[in-house]
């Protein structure tokens, strides 16, 4: 069975784009593939934290991920900071890689653009952590929204520059991003990425939001006087995201997904998609608060832990042998 590895940063809860971009993608791909999931928690201290917030996050997380249908015996579900070897990996990975790669990254590249000033060394070499995430697993395929491309992209540069180098030791992996909804767009500035770390919260729709506050944020999403349901991101990025977010839900065709809303008014229309996400967001949230009264979050963890490690431990011993770092 073909491996299939992905990791979600917990800086903030849940949001429909880490829904429609990465969570339900993991859901279907359980009955074809190895599913891997973890909580990226060492990417998460790239930058400063509040120690109990990214704790919530991350067991809210856990939750989420179930509470969306993955399954803790089909699935691995695991904490990156349980199975260390990751950030050992890391470490010598970032050991082969060059500076111009990572000066070439997009997040780092933007950031720096807009004069941040005090980026860590950890946040600079974070591609090298997540090459290691992902090739301490062999993993076959990495799905991901589109922003996370490039790093798959220099993930599989590494595992060929160490096959290369040493003969060979790592799968090359692929990153998968679906057609539709890897990039679910902010409700009040449709141009930018949803995304936890918005300043305001409008624009963003988090799965454990109230259904009531979920509808709010449609009904008010920004749109455009052309008064046409019409997908053309160009012209119309506020429709075009509520047709991506309603086909993605209804789990039909953008072109369907026009066709049906072609007549409708923009308020009708934005009503149609809040009934789909509020159906959505109970279905998550009924089955979310049953799982938080139980103890499967730390049975998952910890069942997960041992399954990765196990893999994990033996790749890095090859690693290190390799490498000449023991014997
Ligand atoms: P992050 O929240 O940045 O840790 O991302 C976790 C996963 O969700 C990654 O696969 C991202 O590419 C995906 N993702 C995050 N934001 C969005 C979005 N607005 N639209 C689609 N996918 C997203
Ligand atoms: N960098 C990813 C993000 O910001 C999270 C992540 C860390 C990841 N390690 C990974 C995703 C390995 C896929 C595979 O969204």
């Amino acid at each position: 069975m073909k491996k299939m590895l992905s990791g979600i940063k917990p800086t903030g809860e849940l949001h429909l784009g880490n829904y429609i971009g990465a969570l339900r993608n993991f859901v279907k791909y359980q009955d074809d593939y190895d599913v891997n999931v973890f909580i990226a928690n060492l990417h998460t201290i790239t930058f400063p934290q509040d120690p109990e917030e990214i704790n919530k996050y991350l067991h809210d997380a856990i939750g989420l991920y179930l509470a969306c249908g993955l399954d803790k015996d089909r699935a691995t579900i695991f904490l990156q900071s349980d199975v260390l070897e990751h950030a050992n990996l890391g470490f010598i990975l970032a050991c082969h890689t060059y500076e111009g790669e990572l000066d070439r990254m997009t997040q780092y590249k933007d950031r720096k653009s807009k004069g941040a000033e005090g980026l860590s060394a950890g946040f600079y070499t974070y591609p090298s952590l997540m090459a290691a995430d992902i090739l301490i697993h062999d993993a076959d395929f990495v799905p991901v929204g589109d922003d996370q491309k490039q790093h798959v992209e220099l993930t599989r540069d590494l595992a060929q520059r160490m096959n290369n180098r040493y003969g060979k030791l790592f799968n090359v992996p692929e990153p998968l991003i679906q057609k539709v909804g890897a990039r679910i767009m902010d409700l009040q500035d449709p141009t930018r990425k949803m995304s936890k770390s918005d300043q305001s919260d409008k624009g963003c729709i988090y799965l454990l939001d109230s259904v009531k506050s979920a509808r709010k944020k449609i009904m008010s999403a920004q749109t455009d006087s052309l008064a046409q349901v019409k997908y053309d991101v160009e012209n119309q990025p506020g429709i075009s995201n509520l047709l991506t977010i309603y086909a993605s839900i209804a789990d039909v065709s953008i072109e369907d997904a026009e066709a049906k809303f072609k007549d409708y008014r923009y308020g009708d229309f934005k009503k149609a998609v809040a009934d789909v996400v509020v159906a959505l967001l109970e279905d998550i949230q009924g089955k979310f608060n049953d799982i938080v009264q139980t103890d499967i979050i730390s049975e998952t963890l910890a069942s997960g832990k041992a399954k990765a490690q196990a893999y994990a431990s033996k790749k890095l011993k090859l690693v290190n042998e390799t490498l000449g770092i023991h014997i």
